[in-house]
């Protein structure tokens, strides 16, 4: 595990997006496992400036994304497809069927579970996956649990997910209670991870991930077990470690 430094929020997105750039640029056809949330924001606007000034290129890239509310249409804008158009995808030159989400009003649960993870093997795995941290240890909505659950599946959100996630919603009554997620296999798959982690409330997620023991009941600790493991952090949510 390798752990980057950073100032602030800014200095972390910078120092990440340079990691998937210099990932985009070694291999052009490459698959990026990427996620939504506050974290990687910055990141993406970094890359969106990098492609407008001509310096990197997402024309022949693969993307698939971590995670998808249920129930939720594409068009609301509290799904993940429109944040990942609205904050990444309609910036760039990602070409659209390139980029993969699970498909939250697919009833059918266990058919659109095996379905994506047919559409991960069928890309030939993940290059570079980008994570950000639950505040609970959660990667993906991998939330803690008795044990890892390996491929895509449907997970009832934690009570503290619900109330971390509210501020996207007009209320708490209105984050789904369910989403589709990639199991931790996916994700562990993935031949490079990198984490984007900030600010002061996620410090103790931190500590327990990375300094702790690995156990389900806090997912993001298998990546102690990774063998091409990121976290580039800000100074704040390492604040209990170094
Ligand atoms: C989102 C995701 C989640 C978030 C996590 C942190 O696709 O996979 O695991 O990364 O909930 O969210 P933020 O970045 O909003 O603090």
């Amino acid at each position: 595990m390798k752990i980057i430094k950073s100032k602030d929020y800014d200095q972390m997105s910078r120092k990440a997006a340079n990691i998937i750039s210099a990932q985009v640029i070694m291999k052009p056809d490459c698959v990026l496992g990427l996620a939504t949330g506050s974290s990687p924001i910055g990141t993406y606007r970094q890359l969106i400036d990098w492609y407008n000034k001509g310096d990197v290129d997402f024309s022949e890239c693969y993307s698939v994304n971590l995670d998808e509310y249920v129930g939720l249409d594409i068009t609301s804008d509290q799904s993940y497809v429109y944040f990942m158009r609205h904050n990444f995808f309609d910036a760039i030159n990602i070409r659209e069927d390139h980029t993969f989400i699970p498909n939250g009003k697919n009833t059918d649960v266990a058919a659109e579970c095996e379905r994506y993870d047919n559409q991960i093997a069928s890309l030939g795995g993940i290059d570079l996956q980008l994570l950000g941290l639950g505040r609970n240890g959660h990667i993906g909505f991998n939330e803690p649990d008795q044990v890892f659950t390996k491929g895509t599946h449907c997970v009832d959100l934690a009570e503290s997910t619900i109330e971390a996630n509210k501020r996207f919603f007009a209320s708490a009554d209105d984050v789904p209670r369910q989403a589709f997620t990639m199991g931790i296999c996916d994700i562990i798959q993935a031949k490079k991870v990198v984490m984007v982690v900030s600010g002061e409330d996620k410090a103790d997620a931190v500590q327990k991930a990375f300094f702790g023991p690995v156990t389900p009941e806090v997912p993001a600790s298998i990546l102690q077990l990774h063998p091409d493991f990121t976290l580039v952090a800000d100074e704040a949510a390492l604040k209990k470690v170094l």
